[in-house]
């Protein structure tokens, strides 16, 4: 890492190996005006830069304000240059960072699965109060379309004695999702499998099934904020026609799979509870309810099996 430098007459006051090529000095205020700039088109473009800055500066993010008119160090003027491309391109921050964070946890994310949204932390959160957890020693539970990881590795720390089953179709969401419960150390606690929802799950094995599948329609998909249609997987994204297609394949699915008295948790997209919770109470599932999300939106939706 090369030192912090400080501008003096315009010379730049830091002795760099002549392989270097020479970089005009840049200050964190420049930075972030050029960053920003890149990201006119987003929302919050100036908060984004703001994220990115404090990444390179590896400071927190309000500390960024307070230092506009230092130099940014050569190397991390150089991760600038591509950073800014990316922006440019309407890469997510999160995929240019590498990483979010998931219910307080840093998780590894990248193009190969969907950035975790705080709604989904919602969904764990109403996971977490369900009663049975309350009385269920070791319970078993399933998280179907596991993308990063993200749902069952809060899960698993959050509940020490459970084991979960974590699901997706796509081997590259896995394999990052496998990072992630390496970083985490929660291989003990979380198993992944390749398969196409439920297939490959015995009938009555799990205590509760939560899911964060795909919602959007495949018209939908095409109109799309750019950093979301051209970065994040599509795989992730498109829920069939309707949108409801794998939700509804699950909910048919999911009944089989649960022990008597166990309970179906799902996020779905803003105006699709009614039919989601109608679909419920069609495969006789009982105390369908549907839960609002921070928003005041019908978003999730749950029920028991008999
Ligand atoms: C909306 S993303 C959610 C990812 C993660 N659970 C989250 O909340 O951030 C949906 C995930 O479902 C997976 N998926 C799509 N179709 C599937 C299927 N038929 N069976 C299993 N997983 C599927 C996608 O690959 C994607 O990782």
């Amino acid at each position: 890492m090369v030192p912090f430098q400080k501008k003096s007459d315009g010379v730049i006051i830091l002795s760099v190996s002549s392989t270097i090529p020479q970089v005009q000095p840049l200050s964190v205020g420049e930075a972030l005006d050029q960053l920003t700039a890149a990201m006119a088109t987003r929302e919050a473009a100036r908060n984004a830069a703001e994220w990115l800055v404090a990444a390179l500066l590896g400071c927190p993010r309000l500390d960024v304000s307070q230092r506009l008119s230092d130099l940014l160090p050569l190397e991390q003027q150089r991760q600038l240059i591509s950073w800014r491309e990316r922006a440019a391109a309407h890469e997510p921050i999160q995929y240019i960072l590498g990483e979010t964070e998931f219910m307080g946890m840093p998780i590894k994310c990248d193009a190969r699965a969907l950035i975790p949204r705080p709604e989904t932390e919602q969904l764990v959160e109403q996971v977490l109060a369900d009663p049975l957890l309350g009385i269920i020693s070791e319970p078993h539970l399933v998280d179907v379309g596991t993308g990063t990881g993200c749902i069952a590795l809060a899960l698993a720390q959050r509940l020490p004695t459970a084991q979960i089953l974590a699901i997706d179709a796509s081997a590259d969401a896995l394999t990052l999702a496998q990072e992630n419960v390496e970083r985490q150390s929660c291989a003990g606690q979380v198993t992944l499998q390749q398969g196409d929802l439920l297939d490959h799950v015995p009938s009555g094995m799990a205590h509760l099934i939560v899911a964060n599948l795909p919602y959007i329609s495949s018209s939908d998909c095409e109109q799309l904020p750019p950093e979301v249609r051209e970065h994040e997987p599509l795989q992730a994204l498109d829920g069939g026609m309707t949108g409801r297609e794998m939700i509804e394949r699950l909910v048919a699915q999911a009944i089989d799979a649960l022990q008597a008295g166990g309970a179906l948790y799902l996020e779905v997209g803003a105006g699709q509870a009614q039919d989601v919770a109608s679909v419920l109470r069609d495969h006789q599932y009982q105390a369908v309810a549907m839960m609002e999300d921070y928003a005041g939106k019908d978003r999730f939706v749950k029920g028991y099996r008999p």
